[in-house]
């Protein structure tokens, strides 16, 4: 055995180690979610079954009060186009994309989530006051990307209507 080259060796190996260790947080947000999230969504047929299709889209509510809401990002719209949740409730956003990479941003707040075909973005909001959050995509996917936009409508929690099937996608129903 070599101890000369095997030292060299090994203190490149560190050194390879300490970059990524120490620029851990220069690696893209969007790797890391692939290699954490799940990977069940076939994002080209999202629309024939499973969670995403069209039925199951938008507003679900939950029997302890907090509400599910399901979306599908790709070139260029949110669908559905309009969701309604209720005010003071947890929201737990479910999206994923059918094509490129996507991020839904809510206008005036913090919210800003990435979207990537073949994974579920899964997180927690919540929305104090009533009224109208525009939405739009902050990650560049093409040439409608400016356009891609759309809306989600807070109601107070005691105006939130008992959702009828096939109404969950629609915010015309209050
Ligand atoms: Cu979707 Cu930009």
């Amino acid at each position: 055995m070599n101890w000369r080259k095997l030292r060299v060796f090994l203190l490149t190996v560190l050194a390879l180690c300490l970059i990524p260790a120490t620029r851990w947080y220069q690696i893209d947000e969007p790797i890391l979610r692939y290699f954490r999230a799940s990977h069940d969504v076939d994002p080209l047929a999202l629309h024939l079954s499973g969670e995403f299709v069209e039925s199951n889209l938008g507003t679900e509510q939950n029997s302890d009060g907090s509400v599910t809401v399901r979306m599908i990002a790709q070139q260029y719209l949110f669908v559905p186009h309009c969701v309604l949740v209720p005010a003071g409730v947890p929201v737990h956003l479910r999206v994923t994309s059918a094509d490129a990479v996507h991020s839904l941003a809510f206008n005036g707040t913090e919210y800003n989530i990435k979207v990537l075909p073949g994974t579920i973005s899964a997180s927690r909001l919540q929305f104090a006051r009533p009224g109208e959050y525009k939405t739009m995509c902050r990650e560049f996917c093409g040439a409608g990307h400016y356009a891609m936009r759309s809306a989600l409508k807070v109601v107070p929690r005691d105006q939130f209507p008992a959702l009828q099937p096939g109404e969950r996608g629609t915010c015309a129903a209050q």
